[in-house]
């Protein structure tokens, strides 16, 4: 599918090419930060799993287009002709992207990512089905697809992820379809991630659709992280059953931040119910005391003035990664992952959580681990502080999860919390959490060379690094003597000044 905003040189580039020029066109790559050891290098970005960074070419996309900017909903001036049509092209886009029929899917724009989507998907489903009081979720859920559900969309169960050794962390289709039967009639739909933010584990959306549909409930993927990874289809198969009736993602995940997030879904649902969200946009006709709701899809769901710009970067995002190819993306991150995965396995220092064996869990683009006897949040510090590698750390938004997880390296601990009845006393200890590092497109084996290096580095120095750290009063490793500035990197105030001035 073209555009003219997007029919650059670069897009007639196919596959393999098109990720080898695109890979080293992502804003932020060069990035240089001065060390606690007084150096300057270049950072190494390892944080994707929480924001990715932003692609080049949808950057300067939706610069060009700012140059056309108005308001969509109209047809008349030439601008808002150009910001309609590039809107409205988005959404058939996005549908492309997902394989989701356009038929009986619709897709609109929603807050700034899945968390807003999923409040508006359990508001829908809960009022779609009332009578159907269950909502499963898996116990792996980030927050953001479990929250919704709790306080909108039902009763909420938590499905128990397999802790066999050959597959930690991945669903169990036997344990889920136990589920399925005891509560068959009552479960109004289930909410899966599509891929785990703390494992990287990809969950058989398709298998769980079936499942779920035959015993009557519906099917939402939170696809935040599966849908930069992972090629989706969420229709289009001979058995209807394995189709997926509801999909969110997030831009700022997709190479697109800046972006809102993305609902997918079915049309039948969405026009059973009076949108949840009411306005400008998505209405025919108002009188003072009546108004009529538009039959259009997505207008009808998108009340008011949408994120113009941003749904315009992330559909050149998502135009530009389908044209590499999902499946080549996938690959080349599962690679990048084993690469990771392997070296770190040589460690016995280091841990790392859930299954490692590609073949009986996939696993793309993260890796949470700890090293023994060390923090997450001085392992994070160091990498950060003497490496320049950007990691996250701590239960990234999946608490229940990443606290089952823990019992593989803090087993003691965790006995001694349990006897002071923790869930009533809920404190962070330091030892709670584990380090995340999490690969783009943009991330090389060079890059994990770096990475492994310095866990070696860490690994053998683990007594003098820890002299260097004190944890200061918001329970965050703090180093003695290196303190980082961040205007000397950037102030919005002195980036103003300097431009008024030139
Ligand atoms: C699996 C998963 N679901 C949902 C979210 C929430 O997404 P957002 O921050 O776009 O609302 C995240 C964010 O990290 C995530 O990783």
């Amino acid at each position: 599918m073209n555009h003219p905003l997007l029919t650059s040189d670069t897009m007639s580039l196919k596959g393999q090419k098109l990720l080898d020029k695109v890979k080293n066109d992502f804003i932020g790559l060069d990035t240089q930060y001065k060390t606690a050891d007084g150096k300057h290098s270049k950072r190494i970005y390892l944080d994707t799993t929480a924001s990715s960074l932003m692609m080049g070419i949808a950057h300067r996309a939706s610069n060009e287009f700012l140059k056309h900017y108005a308001n969509t909903h109209s047809l008349l001036h030439f601008s808002a002709k150009i910001s309609t049509k590039t809107y409205n092209w988005i959404h058939s886009r996005i549908l492309d992207f997902v394989h989701a029929n356009p038929e009986e899917f619709t897709c609109f724009f929603m807050g700034s990512g899945v968390t807003a989507g999923m409040n508006r998907m359990a508001k829908t489903f809960q009022r779609l089905r009332p009578e159907k009081d269950i909502v499963l979720v898996s116990i792996m859920e980030h927050h953001s697809n479990d929250l919704p559900h709790r306080k909108h969309g039902g009763k909420v169960l938590h499905i128990p992820i397999s802790n066999t050794s050959q597959n930690l962390g991945s669903i169990d289709l036997d344990i889920f379809e136990k589920y399925l039967l005891q509560f068959e009639g009552r479960i109004n739909y289930v909410s899966i991630t599509g891929l785990s933010n703390v494992t990287g584990i990809v969950t058989p959306i398709n298998k769980i659709a079936k499942l779920a549909h035959k015993y009557g409930a519906y099917v939402i993927v939170d696809a935040a992280q599966m849908a930069a990874h992972v090629p989706i289809y969420m229709s289009g198969f001979e058995d209807k059953d394995m189709e997926i009736d509801a999909l969110l993602f997030s831009g700022h995940k997709t190479y697109a931040p800046g972006s809102p997030g993305v609902i997918i879904a079915r049309k039948s649902f969405m026009s059973a119910i009076e949108p949840e969200e009411v306005g400008g946009g998505m209405v025919d006709k108002v009188f003072p005391d009546n108004y009529f709701v538009s039959k259009k899809f997505p207008d009808r769901e998108e009340a008011g003035t949408p994120n113009i710009l941003g749904a315009i970067t992330l559909g050149a995002a998502i135009h530009v990664l389908d044209s590499i190819g999902m499946e080549r993306i996938l690959k080349k991150d599962l690679e990048v992952t084993q690469y990771a995965v392997k070296k770190m396995q040589s460690y016995n220092d280091i841990f790392i959580y859930g299954e490692i064996n590609n073949k009986d869990s996939m696993r793309a683009g993260t890796i949470a681990f700890n090293i023994l006897d060390m923090d997450h949040g001085l392992v994070a510090a160091i990498l950060n502080d003497y490496f320049n590698i950007a990691v996250r750390n701590e239960c990234f938004c999946a608490h229940p999860y990443v606290e089952k997880m823990l019992h593989s390296t803090h087993e003691k601990e965790i006995e001694q919390l349990d006897c002071l009845d923790n869930h009533l006393n809920w404190k962070v200890e330091p030892w709670m959490g584990m380090v995340r590092a999490s690969i783009g497109l943009y991330t090389t084996k060079e890059d994990i060379d770096i990475l492994i290096n310095a866990l070696s580095s860490i690994i053998k120095n683990k007594n003098s690094l820890s002299a260097k750290y004190i944890i200061n009063t918001d329970g965050d490793y703090q180093h003695k003597e290196f303190q980082f500035s961040s205007k000397d990197y950037f102030s919005l105030t002195a980036t103003i000044d300097r431009d008024i001035i030139s």
